[in-house]
Protein backbone atom coordinates (compact mmCIF):
# COMPACT_ATOMS: atom_id res chain seq x y z
CA UNK A 1 0.00 0.00 0.00
CA UNK A 2 1.15 3.63 -0.64
CA UNK A 3 2.14 5.75 2.10
CA UNK A 4 1.78 9.21 0.27
CA UNK A 5 -1.31 9.50 -1.85
CA UNK A 6 -0.67 10.63 -5.05
CA UNK A 7 -1.85 14.21 -5.67
CA UNK A 8 -4.14 16.06 -8.53
CA UNK A 9 -5.30 19.17 -9.22
CA UNK A 10 -8.92 19.75 -10.62
CA UNK A 11 -9.08 22.51 -12.08
CA UNK A 12 -13.10 23.25 -11.73
CA UNK A 13 -15.86 22.36 -9.36
CA UNK A 14 -17.10 18.71 -9.84
CA UNK A 15 -20.17 16.42 -8.64
CA UNK A 16 -20.21 15.38 -5.28
CA UNK A 17 -20.08 11.52 -6.27
CA UNK A 18 -17.03 12.50 -9.15
CA UNK A 19 -15.28 14.50 -5.57
CA UNK A 20 -15.93 11.80 -3.02
CA UNK A 21 -14.60 9.47 -5.97
CA UNK A 22 -11.66 11.40 -5.88
CA UNK A 23 -10.56 11.77 -2.58
CA UNK A 24 -10.48 8.03 -2.37
CA UNK A 25 -7.73 7.63 -3.91
CA UNK A 26 -5.73 10.62 -4.46
CA UNK A 27 -5.04 13.82 -2.09
CA UNK A 28 -6.71 17.17 -3.84
CA UNK A 29 -4.40 20.04 -4.21
CA UNK A 30 -5.17 24.00 -4.75
CA UNK A 31 -2.60 24.20 -7.53
CA UNK A 32 -1.03 22.34 -10.15
CA UNK A 33 2.35 22.54 -8.88
CA UNK A 34 3.48 19.04 -8.53
CA UNK A 35 0.41 17.22 -9.45
CA UNK A 36 0.72 13.86 -10.71
CA UNK A 37 -3.08 14.12 -12.28
CA UNK A 38 -4.70 17.16 -13.69
CA UNK A 39 -8.57 17.16 -14.50
CA UNK A 40 -9.41 20.23 -16.74
CA UNK A 41 -12.22 21.67 -18.48
CA UNK A 42 -13.13 23.50 -21.45
CA UNK A 43 -12.11 27.59 -21.42
CA UNK A 44 -9.17 26.62 -19.34
CA UNK A 45 -5.97 26.41 -21.74
CA UNK A 46 -3.63 23.39 -20.67
CA UNK A 47 -0.99 24.61 -22.65
CA UNK A 48 2.81 24.08 -21.93
CA UNK A 49 3.13 26.74 -19.27
CA UNK A 50 0.82 24.94 -17.22
CA UNK A 51 2.30 21.56 -18.22
CA UNK A 52 5.73 22.81 -16.93
CA UNK A 53 4.12 24.74 -13.82
CA UNK A 54 2.68 21.58 -13.02
CA UNK A 55 6.15 20.05 -13.12
CA UNK A 56 7.70 16.51 -14.08
CA UNK A 57 5.84 14.43 -11.67
CA UNK A 58 2.49 15.03 -14.27
CA UNK A 59 1.74 11.95 -15.61
CA UNK A 60 -2.41 12.34 -16.93
CA UNK A 61 -4.27 15.50 -17.89
CA UNK A 62 -7.89 14.23 -17.39
CA UNK A 63 -10.15 16.39 -19.74
CA UNK A 64 -13.70 16.68 -18.63
CA UNK A 65 -14.98 16.94 -22.33
CA UNK A 66 -15.33 15.43 -25.51
CA UNK A 67 -13.67 18.12 -27.37
CA UNK A 68 -9.62 18.59 -26.47
CA UNK A 69 -9.33 22.11 -28.32
CA UNK A 70 -8.21 23.12 -24.55
CA UNK A 71 -5.46 20.87 -23.95
CA UNK A 72 -2.28 21.20 -25.93
CA UNK A 73 -1.75 17.98 -27.16
CA UNK A 74 1.35 18.32 -28.83
CA UNK A 75 3.02 19.79 -25.29
CA UNK A 76 1.68 16.93 -23.23
CA UNK A 77 3.03 14.46 -26.08
CA UNK A 78 6.75 15.95 -25.98
CA UNK A 79 6.42 15.61 -22.01
CA UNK A 80 4.67 12.07 -21.95
CA UNK A 81 1.55 12.74 -20.48
CA UNK A 82 -1.48 10.96 -20.68
CA UNK A 83 -4.18 12.89 -22.32
CA UNK A 84 -7.93 11.65 -21.77
CA UNK A 85 -11.62 12.84 -22.99
CA UNK A 86 -14.89 11.99 -21.56
CA UNK A 87 -16.83 10.47 -25.00
CA UNK A 88 -19.91 8.58 -25.62
CA UNK A 89 -21.06 9.04 -22.30
CA UNK A 90 -22.22 13.01 -23.36
CA UNK A 91 -23.32 11.96 -26.53
CA UNK A 92 -27.02 12.13 -26.19
CA UNK A 93 -27.34 14.84 -23.51
CA UNK A 94 -25.36 17.07 -26.20
CA UNK A 95 -27.63 15.82 -29.43
CA UNK A 96 -30.82 16.78 -27.27
CA UNK A 97 -29.23 19.88 -26.16
CA UNK A 98 -29.03 20.74 -29.84
CA UNK A 99 -32.85 19.65 -30.73
CA UNK A 100 -33.94 21.35 -27.65
CA UNK A 101 -31.88 24.88 -29.04
CA UNK A 102 -33.70 24.30 -32.62
CA UNK A 103 -37.21 23.35 -31.22
CA UNK A 104 -36.70 26.44 -28.84
CA UNK A 105 -35.75 28.39 -32.48
CA UNK A 106 -38.14 27.10 -34.64
CA UNK A 107 -40.84 27.40 -32.26
CA UNK A 108 -40.29 31.18 -30.79
CA UNK A 109 -40.11 29.23 -27.30
CA UNK A 110 -37.29 32.19 -26.06
CA UNK A 111 -38.83 34.52 -28.09
CA UNK A 112 -42.21 34.22 -26.53
CA UNK A 113 -40.87 33.64 -23.19
CA UNK A 114 -39.51 37.00 -23.24
CA UNK A 115 -42.47 38.61 -24.39
CA UNK A 116 -44.93 36.93 -21.34
CA UNK A 117 -41.83 38.22 -18.79
CA UNK A 118 -42.12 42.00 -20.90
CA UNK A 119 -45.72 41.71 -19.54
CA UNK A 120 -46.59 42.83 -23.26
CA UNK A 121 -50.41 42.26 -24.19
CA UNK A 122 -50.95 39.36 -26.36
CA UNK A 123 -53.74 37.03 -27.48
CA UNK A 124 -53.95 33.47 -29.16
CA UNK A 125 -55.10 34.24 -33.16
CA UNK A 126 -54.33 32.22 -36.17
CA UNK A 127 -51.40 34.65 -37.42
CA UNK A 128 -49.82 35.10 -33.87
CA UNK A 129 -46.20 34.39 -33.61
CA UNK A 130 -45.98 31.49 -36.47
CA UNK A 131 -42.90 29.28 -35.93
CA UNK A 132 -42.93 26.35 -38.36
CA UNK A 133 -42.71 23.05 -38.02
CA UNK A 134 -40.01 20.07 -38.17
CA UNK A 135 -41.57 17.29 -40.32
CA UNK A 136 -40.36 16.51 -43.85
CA UNK A 137 -37.65 19.27 -43.28
CA UNK A 138 -33.74 18.76 -44.19
CA UNK A 139 -30.98 18.26 -41.00
CA UNK A 140 -28.06 19.10 -42.62
CA UNK A 141 -24.81 18.08 -39.94
CA UNK A 142 -21.72 18.97 -40.08
CA UNK A 143 -18.95 16.38 -38.42
CA UNK A 144 -20.61 13.04 -38.48
CA UNK A 145 -18.90 11.96 -35.16
CA UNK A 146 -20.97 10.29 -32.66
CA UNK A 147 -22.75 13.85 -31.62
CA UNK A 148 -24.00 14.68 -34.79
CA UNK A 149 -25.06 10.88 -35.63
CA UNK A 150 -26.48 10.71 -32.41
CA UNK A 151 -28.77 14.08 -33.70
CA UNK A 152 -29.73 12.75 -36.98
CA UNK A 153 -31.54 9.65 -35.32
CA UNK A 154 -33.68 11.85 -33.04
CA UNK A 155 -34.09 14.19 -36.28
CA UNK A 156 -35.59 10.94 -38.11
CA UNK A 157 -37.91 10.64 -35.20
CA UNK A 158 -39.54 13.72 -36.15
CA UNK A 159 -39.50 13.15 -39.40
CA UNK A 160 -36.61 15.00 -41.01
CA UNK A 161 -34.46 13.90 -43.54
CA UNK A 162 -30.92 13.94 -42.41
CA UNK A 163 -27.31 14.52 -44.60
CA UNK A 164 -23.77 13.89 -42.61
CA UNK A 165 -21.47 15.82 -44.14
CA UNK A 166 -17.69 14.26 -43.10
CA UNK A 167 -20.13 10.92 -43.70
CA UNK A 168 -20.07 11.02 -47.45
CA UNK A 169 -22.73 13.86 -48.48
CA UNK A 170 -20.70 16.72 -49.51
CA UNK A 171 -20.18 20.60 -47.66
CA UNK A 172 -22.48 22.02 -49.91
CA UNK A 173 -25.38 19.51 -49.51
CA UNK A 174 -25.33 19.94 -45.89
CA UNK A 175 -24.55 23.55 -46.26
CA UNK A 176 -28.27 23.75 -48.61
CA UNK A 177 -30.45 21.94 -45.12
CA UNK A 178 -33.32 23.38 -43.92
CA UNK A 179 -31.44 23.46 -40.36
CA UNK A 180 -27.49 23.17 -40.48
CA UNK A 181 -26.21 22.03 -37.05
CA UNK A 182 -22.28 21.79 -36.43
CA UNK A 183 -20.85 18.64 -34.59
CA UNK A 184 -17.07 19.10 -35.76
CA UNK A 185 -14.25 19.79 -33.17
CA UNK A 186 -12.38 22.40 -33.36
CA UNK A 187 -9.27 22.64 -34.99
CA UNK A 188 -7.07 24.54 -37.63
CA UNK A 189 -8.94 23.19 -40.35
CA UNK A 190 -12.45 23.97 -38.72
CA UNK A 191 -11.82 27.68 -37.51
CA UNK A 192 -14.32 29.90 -39.03
CA UNK A 193 -15.60 27.19 -40.89
CA UNK A 194 -18.73 28.87 -41.04
CA UNK A 195 -17.97 32.21 -42.51
CA UNK A 196 -19.71 34.81 -45.42
CA UNK A 197 -18.09 32.68 -48.28
CA UNK A 198 -20.43 29.53 -46.49
CA UNK A 199 -23.42 31.57 -44.87
CA UNK A 200 -23.78 32.52 -48.72
CA UNK A 201 -24.36 28.51 -49.57
CA UNK A 202 -27.24 28.82 -47.03
CA UNK A 203 -30.94 28.96 -47.87
CA UNK A 204 -32.48 32.35 -46.78
CA UNK A 205 -35.10 30.43 -44.72
CA UNK A 206 -32.99 28.22 -43.18
CA UNK A 207 -31.23 28.19 -39.29
CA UNK A 208 -28.32 27.61 -38.05
CA UNK A 209 -27.45 25.26 -34.96
CA UNK A 210 -24.06 25.28 -32.72
CA UNK A 211 -23.15 23.24 -29.76
CA UNK A 212 -19.41 22.23 -31.34
CA UNK A 213 -16.92 25.15 -30.25
CA UNK A 214 -17.59 28.87 -30.76
CA UNK A 215 -14.82 29.58 -33.25
CA UNK A 216 -15.93 27.29 -35.93
CA UNK A 217 -18.69 30.53 -36.48
CA UNK A 218 -17.18 33.83 -38.03
CA UNK A 219 -19.42 35.56 -35.62
CA UNK A 220 -19.16 39.27 -37.22
CA UNK A 221 -20.12 37.37 -40.50
CA UNK A 222 -23.23 35.69 -38.58
CA UNK A 223 -24.71 38.75 -37.10
CA UNK A 224 -24.35 40.49 -40.46
CA UNK A 225 -25.98 37.33 -41.80
CA UNK A 226 -29.29 37.35 -39.55
CA UNK A 227 -29.27 41.28 -39.92
CA UNK A 228 -29.56 40.79 -43.46
CA UNK A 229 -32.07 38.11 -43.74
CA UNK A 230 -30.11 35.79 -45.60
CA UNK A 231 -30.27 33.17 -42.98
CA UNK A 232 -33.54 32.71 -40.98
CA UNK A 233 -32.01 32.51 -37.63
CA UNK A 234 -29.29 30.76 -35.03
CA UNK A 235 -29.30 28.34 -31.99
CA UNK A 236 -25.89 28.79 -30.31
CA UNK A 237 -24.58 27.16 -27.11
CA UNK A 238 -20.77 28.65 -27.63
CA UNK A 239 -19.39 31.04 -28.34
CA UNK A 240 -16.30 32.93 -30.13
CA UNK A 241 -15.17 34.29 -27.73
CA UNK A 242 -16.40 32.49 -24.70
CA UNK A 243 -17.92 33.59 -22.01
CA UNK A 244 -18.55 36.56 -24.47
CA UNK A 245 -21.50 36.89 -26.73
CA UNK A 246 -21.19 38.81 -29.84
CA UNK A 247 -23.04 42.10 -28.51
CA UNK A 248 -24.97 42.32 -32.27
CA UNK A 249 -26.78 38.30 -31.19
CA UNK A 250 -28.34 40.06 -27.78
CA UNK A 251 -30.22 42.35 -30.16
CA UNK A 252 -31.77 39.81 -32.71
CA UNK A 253 -34.89 37.81 -31.76
CA UNK A 254 -34.36 35.74 -34.14
CA UNK A 255 -31.39 34.17 -31.88
CA UNK A 256 -31.67 31.60 -29.07
CA UNK A 257 -28.63 31.49 -26.71
CA UNK A 258 -28.06 28.86 -23.98
CA UNK A 259 -24.34 29.07 -21.85
CA UNK A 260 -22.45 26.13 -23.32
CA UNK A 261 -24.73 23.68 -22.01
CA UNK A 262 -24.38 20.64 -24.39
CA UNK A 263 -23.95 18.06 -21.80
CA UNK A 264 -24.92 19.70 -18.88
CA UNK A 265 -27.65 17.13 -17.51
CA UNK A 266 -26.44 16.06 -14.26
CA UNK A 267 -26.23 12.07 -15.59
CA UNK A 268 -23.69 13.64 -17.64
CA UNK A 269 -22.06 15.35 -16.03
CA UNK A 270 -21.64 12.72 -13.33
CA UNK A 271 -20.77 10.11 -16.19
CA UNK A 272 -17.63 12.19 -17.35
CA UNK A 273 -16.30 12.72 -14.31
CA UNK A 274 -16.28 9.08 -13.42
CA UNK A 275 -14.77 8.42 -16.77
CA UNK A 276 -12.12 10.91 -15.57
CA UNK A 277 -11.61 9.40 -12.19
CA UNK A 278 -11.38 5.63 -13.55
CA UNK A 279 -8.77 7.32 -16.21
CA UNK A 280 -6.52 9.13 -13.25
CA UNK A 281 -6.62 5.33 -11.53
CA UNK A 282 -5.60 3.66 -14.63
CA UNK A 283 -2.56 5.51 -15.09
CA UNK A 284 -1.23 6.72 -11.75
CA UNK A 285 -2.24 3.44 -9.93
CA UNK A 286 -2.26 0.82 -12.22
CA UNK A 287 0.26 1.91 -14.90
CA UNK A 288 -1.81 1.65 -17.77
CA UNK A 289 -3.33 3.59 -20.46
CA UNK A 290 -7.27 3.75 -20.36
CA UNK A 291 -9.08 3.48 -23.27
CA UNK A 292 -10.27 6.67 -23.14
CA UNK A 293 -6.40 8.09 -23.76
CA UNK A 294 -6.41 10.18 -26.99
C1 LIG B 1 -17.93 20.17 -23.89
O1 LIG B 1 -17.98 21.18 -24.49
C2 LIG B 1 -17.22 19.00 -24.31
O2 LIG B 1 -16.43 19.05 -25.25
O3 LIG B 1 -17.41 17.96 -23.68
Amino acid sequence: MRLVRLTVHVLAEVPERVLAALERDFELVPGPEGAAGLVAIPGIPVDAALLDTAGPELRIVANYAVGLDNVDLDAARERGIVVTNTPDVLTRATAEHALALLLALVRRVAEGDRLIRARKPWRLGPTFMLGHGLEGRTLGVVGAGRIGRELGRLAEALGMRVVLAGRGDPLDEVLAADVVSLHCPFTSETRHLIREETLARMRSDAVLVNTSRGPVVDEDALVRALRAGSIAGAALDVFENEPAVHPGLLELDNVVLTPHLGSATAEAREAMGMLCVEALRAVLLEGRTPPNAV
